[in-house]
């Protein structure tokens, strides 16, 4: 098929379009670069063989989008684009609902004015909010967001959701991400958050490779066997092959279709600090701190409906995505 993969030159996307033209599909990229660069599509090519075809172009503006498919026969497309820090949603309300909201309705507009009926939406565990279920199946009800970034997740589940509602020829694919980390074999593409990062995997890189001092753990008195946080870690390369499995969907009948995408293992802070110290053979420096606003003490999934309907699960463990964080770290960070 050809694919059209927005945010295609982003953490996700990148290592998606590596499975995609593995599995033998063709790749056309949209990517406005607001939190990635060019010199990944030299990067998928090394890795792949092939580049894939990109437009420098912004999801906000339609008529960009628009030119994207008139030069392009699309067969489906996996929706990757997005402002994503959780901080920044809160401060810039607007900038996320505008961004995340508005571009994605454009892209429907698009998708509905060339008669492209396939999409594959990047959702999040953020969406199940303080789980009702643990470990989390798809049923568990949608809880309440404590942030923008969250919120403009839940609406577009609901926009999605509606939207193949009344094109009911279209295929809706939703996929619920826990928390990935972990980085191509190669070293070559991973994930290259702006600033002082906010997620755990990206906060102890720079540790490591001597960009912050220490990790702040974030609370040690949550309901866990050590008290710290516990997530459903999965390698980002395991997460990029379960969207070239879930579009084996597109030949069953059309609809919605919901997807966790975790290993179904919950590992705690500490967990993962210790993992990491022994997969790489480094100190991590950290302090105890505060509780962040808005955390929740568990969140891992139950994958097994992905296993059932996908044939999909994870084959990375967690001393590979130390390794493999490390490894991309060492290569891209370290020379900022
Ligand atoms: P990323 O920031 O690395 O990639 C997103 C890409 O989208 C970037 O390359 C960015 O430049 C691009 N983009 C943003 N706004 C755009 C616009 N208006 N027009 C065109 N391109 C635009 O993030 P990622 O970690 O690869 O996440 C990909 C998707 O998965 C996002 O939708 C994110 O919300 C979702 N997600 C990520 C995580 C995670 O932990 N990384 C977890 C759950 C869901
Ligand atoms: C966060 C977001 C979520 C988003 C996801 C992926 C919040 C409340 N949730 O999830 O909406 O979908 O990222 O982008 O921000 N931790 C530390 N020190 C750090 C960083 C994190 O102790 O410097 C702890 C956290 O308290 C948590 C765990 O590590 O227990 C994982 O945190 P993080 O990587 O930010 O992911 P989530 O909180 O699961």
């Amino acid at each position: 098929m050809n694919i059209l993969v927005t945010g295609g030159t982003g953490y996700i996307g990148s290592h998606t379009c590596v499975e995609l033209i593995n599995a033998g599909h063709d790749v056309v990229i949209f990517d406005n670069l607001s939190n990635s660069k060019e010199s990944v599509l030299d990067r998928i090519e090394k890795i792949a063989g092939k580049r894939p075809k990109f437009y420098v172009a912004d999801m906000r503006d339609l008529d960009s989008i628009r030119k994207v498919f008139s030069e392009n026969s699309i067969d489906a497309v996996v929706h990757f684009a997005g402002l994503k820090a959780v901080g920044e949603s809160v401060a810039k309300p607007v900038e996320y609902y505008k961004n995340n909201v508005g571009g994605t309705l454009n892209l429907l507009t698009a998708m509905t004015e060339f008669g492209v009926k396939k999409i594959v939406f990047s959702s999040s565990a953020t969406v199940y909010g303080d789980p009702a279920i643990i470990p989390i199946t798809e049923d568990c009800p949608l809880g309440t967001t404590t942030n923008p970034y969250g919120e403009t997740k839940k609406m577009l589940e609901r926009i999605l959701t509606d939207f193949q509602k009344a094109n009911p020829d279209n295929y809706v694919i939703l996929l619920r991400y826990f928390n990935p980390i972990g980085a191509h074999e190669s070293g070559l593409i991973g994930d290259e958050p702006n600033g002082i990062p906010n997620n755990l995997m990206p906060y102890i890189l720079q540790v490591v490779v001597g960009k912050l001092p220490y990790l702040r753990v974030f609370g040690n008195d949550y309901d866990t066997p050590d008290g710290t946080g516990v997530r459903d870690y999965i390698h980002v390369v395991d997460l990029a092959k379960g969207h070239v499995a879930a579009m084996k969907k597109f030949s069953d009948e059309p609809g919605v279709y919901i997807y966790n995408l975790g290993t179904g293992i919950g590992y705690s802070v500490l967990d993962i600090v210790h993992a990491f110290e022994k997969a790489n053979n480094i100190n991590i420096p950290y302090q105890i701190v505060e509780r962040r606003p808005g955390d929740i003490a568990t969140n891992y999934s139950d994958p097994s409906k992905a296993f059932r309907e996908l044939s999909w699960k994870t084959e990375f463990d967690l001393e590979t995505m130390c390794k493999d964080s490390y490894r991309f770290a060492k290569n891209a960070l370290s020379g900022q």
